[in-house]
């Protein structure tokens, strides 16, 4: 694939942020040349079993931010998440930013208004949003250009955002040994995943890339920076020439044995609407659970 907007020469700053409740890693990518910089992928803290919403992960990010006096341009979600709520709206309210996700996220809020039984009042237009991205739209950071490269398969909503030499590959891939995410939640695809990471591979090979999630396979340290060049040559389910039809046969029989994430019902309902948590018709903060509804 061709990237007319590709720039290798510039470096962004790059922090990852660990949350060891979910396993995500939450990015602060910091322009150069200027204060300037986003937020790729927010956790806000849930115990599920107490119903309970805390904010010391969107906390660490706004005191990093803060703390060097930066100012927050973007909030980006790299796709609705299932495993983890978004903290967008928490920290836009601090910070501000533009908040922006893929426009597949129309047919979440779609899938997903089914399932969760929501009235005519939850709108399926994206409009929770400030920013509905396209296959090859780009966007400032400062003085960097971003773009991002629509990456269904995951989900309809998955973008990679590719900044200078670094992209971030949300669920689109693992580190090089923990392959590849599921493709099996409403709207997922295995073979449309697998088409999304060729378009990630023809990245160039010294492209940084980092994860969203890495679970330590094989115990080794909790990892989330790898390159382009290491994913073509060494993911396990992607890497060194695996067939189309040999990723679909793997993932889906794999994801059939896959346990639901812990989050995945608080998780869709608050981030199909951009982070906010729904309210009930007196206006509480209240989640449902759809009975075999998934
Ligand atoms: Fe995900």
């Amino acid at each position: 694939m061709d990237f007319p907007l590709l720039n290798l020469t510039t470096q962004p700053d790059v922090e990852g942020f660990f949350d060891s409740a979910s396993n995500t890693i939450s990015y602060i990518v910091k322009d150069p040349a200027s204060a300037a910089c986003a937020i790729v992928d927010s956790v806000l803290d849930m115990d599920y079993a107490a119903g309970r919403i805390t904010y010391d992960s969107a906390d660490r990010l706004i005191e990093a931010i803060r703390q060097r006096g930066l100012r927050l341009e973007w909030i980006i979600e790299t796709h609705v998440h299932a495993d983890h709520l978004s903290a967008a709206p928490y920290i836009q309210q601090k910070l501000g930013g533009k908040l922006g996700v893929g426009v597949g996220i129309k047919e979440i809020q779609d899938t997903f208004g089914k399932i969760f039984n929501e009235g005519t009042e939850f709108q399926r237009d994206g409009s929770q949003f400030d920013v509905l991205f396209e296959e090859g739209d780009s966007y400032t950071i400062g003085e960097m250009t971003a773009f991002v490269i629509a990456t269904p398969g995951h989900t309809p909503a998955c973008m990679v955002h590719v900044i200078g030499n670094a992209a971030f590959a949300g669920d689109t891939l693992f580190m090089p040994d923990g392959g590849s995410a599921r493709a099996d939640f409403p709207g997922g695809d295995a073979g449309e995943l697998y088409d999304s990471i060729q378009k990630v591979l023809s990245l160039p090979d010294d492209m940084r890339l980092f994860i969203c999630h890495d679970y330590g396979p094989g115990g080794r340290a909790i990892a989330w920076e790898t390159t382009i060049g290491e994913q073509r040559s060494a993911n396990i389910h992607v890497g060194n020439g695996k067939t189309r039809e040999d990723f679909i046969a793997f993932r889906t029989a794999r994801d059939a044995e896959l346990a639901m994430p812990k989050l995945i019902i608080p998780s869709l309902q608050v981030n199909m609407r951009a982070g906010e948590i729904p309210r009930d018709d007196s206006g509480t903060p209240m989640l449902k659970v759809p009975v075999n509804g998934l």
